[in-house]
């Protein structure tokens, strides 16, 4: 009878025990799953109203996914207030040469947590009718950033169009310029492929280019051939340099920015007094596309679009000769006044 008892009691005990580390298990693996739920830390806290020099920039890059959505206007007026984000005009613009590698020399500038770029070509200084709208239709136009930012913007027209050096004086006579130059025929045969391209699109012919640079009356090199002239470094850079010193410019190699950028970048960097950022973590070599490639972090990475890189046609050899002879004088200038030097021939 006792033993019988005793063998209930037993039993009980057991049951209870079950139920007690049954209920403490359910607990926590509740607590636990809450915790998950829960954000880390408020919103609020995250992302608040630091003073400029507060935010570390490496936090910045944690944002740039935020800021992506901002730019592309996925952003409420309420969620700009709480961010302190702000449409800034540009530190620093990219003012040319068009083929130079202007768009890969952006979107490289942004791989830097403290620049932000406007996207598309913003065309104000050299546009009339834009720059008729005012300088706060062309500030509308920037994307958001953070105060302590910089923002890039780049035209390329902006180089060989006259009345462009005064009207950005007249913004801003510290501005920053950029000019990122290639060796001046492969230049000029780059702008008449893009030109070329757009002909075939619509299916009309165009002429080759060896008779487009060449005068057939004289047989010499025709300057009143777009691409050719705006080869001629020197002679646009002489009229900026009537409104800024040459301090402001700094001059990026196009050619080894597609070889080797990240020497390239970390001047601009130097030059742009931001602290060096830009890694060759940031830059991968895809060998499909040909070029230098772009990785914002371990999920997000992008290439140009396929119009950047396009095949040049086969040029005539004495064309190209021509070409070179024609631009070495120029080219001994622009090295002369910029103090820096390339290898073209
Ligand atoms: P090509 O199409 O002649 O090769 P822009 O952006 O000023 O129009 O310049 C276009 C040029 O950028 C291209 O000229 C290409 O060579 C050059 N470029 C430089 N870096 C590049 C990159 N990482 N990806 C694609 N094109 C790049």
């Amino acid at each position: 009878m006792l033993f019988k008892q005793q063998a209930l009691l037993r039993q009980k005990l057991l049951v209870l025990g079950s139920l007690a580390i049954g209920s403490l298990l359910y607990l926590v693996a509740r607590v636990g799953s809450l915790d998950r739920l829960q954000p880390l830390c408020p919103i609020d806290g995250r992302f608040g109203t630091h003073g400029q020099e507060e935010i570390p920039l490496r936090a910045l890059q944690f944002k740039r996914g935020l800021l992506h959505e901002f730019r592309k206007g996925n952003a409420t007026k309420e969620q700009i207030r709480l961010h302190n984000l702000v449409q800034q005009l540009p530190k620093a613009i990219i003012i040319g040469v068009r083929k130079g590698g202007t768009r890969a020399l952006l979107e490289m500038l942004n791989l830097h947590p403290a620049v932000v770029k406007a996207s598309q070509e913003i065309h104000f200084f050299d546009n009339d009718e834009n720059y008729a709208k005012g300088i706060e239709w062309y500030r509308k136009k920037m994307p958001f950033s953070y105060p302590h930012q910089i923002t890039i913007e780049k035209s390329p027209a902006y180089f060989i169009t006259e009345e462009v050096p005064e009207r950005i004086y007249k913004m801003n006579s510290s501005i920053k310029l950029l000019i990122i130059v290639r060796e001046p025929t492969t230049r000029a045969i780059s702008d008449y492929t893009q030109v070329l391209e757009g002909k075939e699109r619509k299916n009309k012919t165009y002429y080759k280019f060896e008779k487009l640079a060449i005068d057939p009356n004289t047989c010499e090199v025709n300057t009143k051939y777009k691409a050719v002239r705006t080869s001629i470094y020197t002679k646009h850079l002489e009229r900026w340099l009537k409104y800024f010193p040459i301090e402001q410019f700094h001059i990026v190699d196009g050619d080894r920015l597609i070889t080797e950028p990240l020497p390239e970048l970390q001047l601009v960097e130097k030059f742009l007094n931001l602290p060096p950022r830009i890694s060759q973590y940031n830059l991968y070599f895809n060998a499909t596309r040909g070029f230098y490639c772009l990785r914002f972090n371990i999920v997000f990475n992008k290439c140009l679009a396929g119009s950047k890189g396009r095949i040049h046609p086969e040029v005539d050899t004495s064309v190209i000769t021509k070409l070179r002879k024609f631009f070495h004088p120029f080219n001994q200038k622009f090295y002369q006044i910029t103090g820096r030097t390339f290898n073209w021939p």
